[in-house]
């Protein structure tokens, strides 16, 4: 039985068996450090498994797993230096080790090392595949942008909407593209691999708000982040966005104020005062409502493709492991 293990164990292999270490060594060994610090691997997981449900070959597909991670740890080099974030994974992030240029250039790197690997396992379907991972590419950009566009407009500002078009674009796609990149590979029909891009942007989407929720309400030496580094870079998150039209006018213009501090007020105490406001107005049990509901939107889009019901299994199986995780 192919369950979740399987492919987790697949994605670890695919990594113990490469070598990431090359000279010159200040360039490569940031890229090591990242890759085997691990994480979740779920991207390269919904790639192998999304490659199996549609009856592909797994050997094929061990390249375009490794790009799909590569290029996610990629994107975290850049976030946390754009964070300023100190921590990731339990470990100082790349920039607070090596320097700001590490984190720049290794990344650079790892972005073009995903080239790579996509490219090292052809495939007649390659020209779509590479298109699908480089409009992902981009799109990730363009969310990430408007992400950081959102930390110096003023919280009222931001749309619920399109907060949510900025994590569908920073997160969602990626997960999708990753599935969708895995069908592909499979041969997989066009109606079926929407619906599965479907179910990734479901996906993503309730898995950028539990990372939203965890940043308030995370245990740091679980989670392997800072907590309330969103609030300290005013970042305008879900919780922030949910908390405005839930609040009191009084509660409105305090954390509006708040979420557009720069140095007039120590970072501790405006982590602190923002999180006794969230907990005033019960905003933990209102974010986990919305995450149930993108779940349930998730499963709902997994029910409808027609595949094998047994080879579906894999991503239930994520589903629940994901919902409600703490790291
Ligand atoms: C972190 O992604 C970036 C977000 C989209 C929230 P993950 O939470 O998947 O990070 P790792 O790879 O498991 O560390
Ligand atoms: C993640 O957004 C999106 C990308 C890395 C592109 P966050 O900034 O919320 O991710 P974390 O919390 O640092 O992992
Ligand atoms: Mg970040
Ligand atoms: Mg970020
Ligand atoms: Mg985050």
């Amino acid at each position: 039985m192919n369950d979740l293990k399987h492919y987790l164990r697949e994605v670890e292999d695919i990594f113990a068996n490469e070598q990431f270490i090359a000279e010159p060594h200040e360039l490569y060994e940031p890229i090591d450090y990242t890759l085997r610090l691990g994480g979740k691997r779920i991207r390269p997981t919904l790639l192998l498994a999304a490659n199996a449900l549609f009856g592909g070959t797994p050997s094929l597909v061990r390249g375009a797993a490794l790009g799909i991670e590569t290029f996610h740890n990629f994107t975290l080099l850049h976030d946390d230096l754009m964070d300023r974030s100190p921590l990731r994974r339990g470990q100082p992030t790349v920039y607070t080790k090596w320097g700001d240029n590490a984190a720049i250039l290794s990344g650079d790197t790892m972005f073009a090392l995903a080239w790579r690997y996509f490219l090292r396992q052809p495939t007649p379907r390659l020209q779509e595949i590479l298109q699908c991972f480089n409009e992902t590419a981009i799109e990730v950009c363009e969310g990430q942008q408007k992400d950081m566009n959102f930390e110096t407009m003023a919280l009222e500002s931001v749309s619920i909407t399109e907060y949510m078009e900025m994590i569908r674009q920073k997160t969602a796609v990626l997960l999708a593209g990753a599935l969708k990149i895995g069908a592909l590979y499979a041969g997989a029909p066009e109606k079926e691999v929407e619906k599965l891009y479907a179910f990734g942007i479901h996906l993503g989407l309730a898995f950028q708000l539990q990372d939203d929720l965890l940043d308030g309400y995370g245990d740091s030496a679980v989670f392997g982040k800072k907590t309330g580094q969103d609030i300290r870079d005013n970042k305008k998150s879900y919780l922030p966005l949910l908390a405005l039209t839930v609040s009191s006018q009084g509660q409105q213009k305090e954390l509006s104020q708040l979420f557009s501090s720069k140095d007039n007020m120590d970072e501790e105490e405006k982590v602190c005062r923002v999180m006794e406001i969230y907990n005033t107005i019960g905003l933990r049990e209102k974010v986990e409502r919305s995450i149930a509901d993108e779940f349930a939107l998730a499963k709902k889009s997994l029910d409808d493709i027609h595949a094998d019901e047994t080879l579906k299994t894999p991503f239930r199986e994520l589903m629940d492991t994901l919902n409600g995780r703490k790291k």
